[in-house]
Order: structure tokens, then C-alpha cells, then sequence
């Protein structure tokens, strides 16, 4: 676990019935050596008394209740500045649109203002104050800036309903703000071109060959390395969840268009990794109108091969890049794996059981293997994010032996 010795934290608590859960969050961080500042809105205070994190938190809680001006100018700047990050949980639709606005009339939305630390938001609200067009576009505008967010998590919601909006596990919460304290700049000045997603092989203009790839091991990947200050593009197929900030988009459709874009980018990469799930047949004719129904008659499909993309870039690899790919494995994992790094040519290949629970297309989490001449390294099951996190440590080190 992650050790946040001496670490200053600085925790904002909104009014939401999640305010309880936020007693967990200063109970980890004080296990892990961090220190705690609690800073709650008057609202909080009526869903959990201020003494929790005080007592919690062994420092005194600043609340609105009683304070005076002079009290309010001291108090926010120094906060404001002894926060190495900056952490909002639950934060409400309220504070994220005075976040998003600039408003400071509060004690909270003032720090959170003056502060110059990174600041990751916690959500959580109803399904419909989350959806509704204000909340997201101030969403947007905040994740534009670089604050960062923890979910929310979908489920059973406080108000009965079902849906996004649940404050994400003060587990989860921890482990994002260990990410941001201790978060390595190690791909400062490098550049890395990730494929996420499923290809897509027309058959008309209303229908398509594809699989269940959803994006999410390419874009944990992507999110990892801007984060550790890499200059990011992800190629990007037919995915089902939100692109990370702050990376470069190139959207394709089909394996041939993958194979272009591919061409195009690869000469300017250091690492490219391989993430996405390329179909390897497609039709041989695409009709340019729909295909009408033959009563009675079966349907025949003629499909022909695709180009192998992560073969062709193994191709025209240049000196002192990194190649990496995945291997979605149903049987013989390791040997499968083994043949495709080296019919691929490349440096590293992430191996999954996609029969495995938690492994392969659509999940969050994944149990991988990671692959190199050198040998095999199996890990548990973890999530997609962690994974991205382990595969960038070992492409650094394998560019340090380099
Ligand atoms: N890949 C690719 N082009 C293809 C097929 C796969 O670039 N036409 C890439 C994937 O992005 C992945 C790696 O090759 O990084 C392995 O993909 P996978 O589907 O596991 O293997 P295949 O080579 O397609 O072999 P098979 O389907 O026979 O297992």
C-alpha cells in the first residue's frame, strides 16, 4: 500500500448523505502517515458532526459556523497552500458548479479557489442532478482545467433511485489520491501512441462486423501515461466509455483505416502499444446500399483476411522504440502469446485469459501477463487502471536497459 507519510491533505466535505463514508477516507489517509485537514460546508455539518473528523482527522475542522472575516482570509490561504493535493468528497452538483464558476462564498469553495495543488473530486448526487446538461458541461469545463475525478459509481442510489451518482469507495478514493502524491513524471518528453477499442468491418451502410472491446485498457493506459507527462494519442475504434483528457484522439473505423492512421503515427512514437481489438476478417464486398432480405433463402458472408496491423508496424520499427501488444487468449495462453511477440516483433506482449471473471473486453478490471523475451510475469486481478500503471513501469525499465 501506498505510504503517505508527512503528506498534507487537504479534504473538503459537501452536503450529501455520502459525508459518512468521507470518515473512512481520513481514517486511511491517517494510516498511511498522511495528515488531514478537514474542511466541511455548513450543509456537511447537518449530515455528520464536525468532532467525526476532528477526531478522525487529530486536527482541528474548519467550518463556516462561527467564522469571522479575519478568520476566513488566515485560514483559507493557508490551507489553500499547505495542500499538496486538494481532495472533494462527496462533492456535490453545487460545489462543482461554483468550482467550474469561480464562486468563493464559502470557506471550501474559497480554498479550493486559492489552491494551486492538484485537486481530485469525488461526485455524488442523484442520477439526474448528475446527467442533467449544467452538471456535465461543468464536468467538463473542471476536467479541461486538470481537476481530476473519482468516479461516481453507478447503483442504489440514497434517494431510491438507480443509476450514476454513488461517491466512489473510499478505497478507490485513497488509492486516486496516492496515485496523484506519488505519480512519476518518468515519460516527461516521450511520446506514446496507444490503439484502443474495436474495429469495425462494414457490411452496408447500417451494419458491421465487430467484438466487445469497450476502449477501457487503452484509455487506463492512455490517462497512465499523460500522467506520467508523456505527450499522448490513442487511436481510437468504436469504444463505449469517455476518452481521458488531455490526450490526442485519432478516430478510425475499420482495420484498414487502423493500418493508415497507424502508418502515419508510428514514425514519430518512442512507445507504442497495442491495445486495440482489430478484427481480422472483414467482408469481401461492402454494399453501398442495404442489403435486402431473401426470404427463404440462407445468407452467405465471403469474408477476407485484414491486414495484421501490429505486424506491419513491427515492420517499420525504428531504433529505440518500444512495441508493445496485447494477446486475447481463450486456450495455451503463454505459448499463443509467446508466437505473437515474435511473428509481431515486438518488445512486450500483455497476455489475457478473456475466459477468466474480471479478465478481457468490457470489464474494469483484468488478469494479465506480461510477456518479453526474458520471461513471463503473471499478476492478479486488478483494475484496468493499476494494470496501466505496472505495463508503463515495465516498458521505463525496459528503455532504461535499452
Ligand atoms: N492485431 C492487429 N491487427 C490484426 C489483429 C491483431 O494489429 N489484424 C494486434 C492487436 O491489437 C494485439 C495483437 O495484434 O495487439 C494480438 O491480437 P489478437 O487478436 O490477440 O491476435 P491475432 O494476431 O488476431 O491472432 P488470433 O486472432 O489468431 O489469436
Amino acid at each position: 500500500m501506498t505510504d503517505l507519510t508527512g503528506r498534507e491533505i487537504v479534504l473538503g466535505v459537501t452536503g450529501g448523505i455520502a459525508a459518512y463514508k468521507s470518515a473512512e477516507i481520513v481514517s486511511r489517509l491517517r494510516h498511511l502517515g498522511a495528515h488531514v485537514h478537514v474542511i466541511m460546508t455548513k450543509n456537511a455539518t447537518e449530515f455528520v458532526s464536525p468532532l467525526t473528523f476532528q477526531t478522525l482527522s487529530a486536527n482541528q475542522v474548519v467550518t463556516d459556523t462561527f467564522a469571522a472575516p479575519e478568520y476566513w482570509n488566515v485560514e483559507h490561504v493557508a490551507l489553500a497552500k499547505l495542500a499538496e493535493v486538494f481532495v472533494i468528497a462527496p462533492a456535490t452538483a453545487n460545489i462543482l458548479a461554483k468550482m467550474a464558476a469561480g464562486i468563493a462564498d464559502d470557506m471550501l469553495s474559497t480554498t479550493v479557489l486559492a489552491t494551486k495543488a492538484p485537486v481530485l473530486v469525488a461526485p455524488a448526487m442523484n442520477t439526474g442532478m448528475w446527467t442533467a446538461a449544467a452538471t456535465q458541461e461543468n464536468v467538463k469545463t473542471l476536467k479541461a482545467r486538470g481537476v481530476q475525478f473519482a468516479g461516481p459509481d453507478s447503483g442504489i442510489l440514497a434517494c431510491g433511485d438507480t443509476g450514476a451518482g454513488r461517491m466512489s469507495e473510499p478505497e478507490e478514493i485513497v488509492e486516486a489520491i496516492g496515485r496523484i502524491l506519488n505519480a512519476k513524471k518518468d515519460l516527461q518528453g516521450s511520446r506514446v501512441l496507444i490503439t484502443a477499442g474495436a474495429t469495425r468491418e462494414r457490411l452496408d451502410p447500417v451494419r458491421f462486423l465487430t467484438n466487445d472491446s469497450s476502449g477501457k485498457m487503452g484509455f487506463a493506459l492512455a490517462e497512465a501515461a499523460r500522467e506520467r507527462g508523456a505527450e499522448t494519442t490513442v487511436v481510437c475504434g468504436s469504444v463505449s466509455v469517455a476518452a481521458p483528457e488531455g490526450v490526442r484522439i485519432v478516430k478510425i473505423e475499420s482495420a484498414r483505416d487502423l493500418l493508415d492512421a497507424m502508418m502515419k503515427e508510428v514514425p514519430e512514437q518512442d512507445i507504442i502499444i497495442q491495445a486495440a481489438a482489430v478484427a481480422d476478417y472483414r467482408p469481401e464486398k461492402r454494399c453501398d446500399t442495404k442489403i435486402k432480405k431473401k426470404s427463404g433463402e440462407a445468407m452467405t458472408l465471403t469474408l477476407v483476411e485484414n491486414p495484421d496491423v501490429a505486424r506491419e508496424v513491427g515492420k517499420i520499427r525504428k531504433a529505440g522504440q518500444v512495441l508493445v501488444g496485447f494477446a486475447a487468449e481463450t486456450d495455451h495462453v503463454a505459448a499463443n502469446a509467446q508466437d505473437k511477440l515474435k511473428k509481431k516483433n515486438l518488445d512486450m506482449i500483455v497476455a489475457n485469459d478473456v475466459t477468466k471473471e474480471g479478465a478481457g473486453f468490457n470489464t474494469d478490471t483484468n488478469i494479465a501477463a506480461l510477456i518479453t523475451s526474458a520471461g513471463i510475469q503473471e499478476y492478479p486481478l486488478m483494475a484496468k487502471r493499476e494494470l496501466a500503471d505496472i505495463i508503463l513501469d515495465k516498458i521505463v525499465e525496459m528503455r532504461e536497459k535499452a
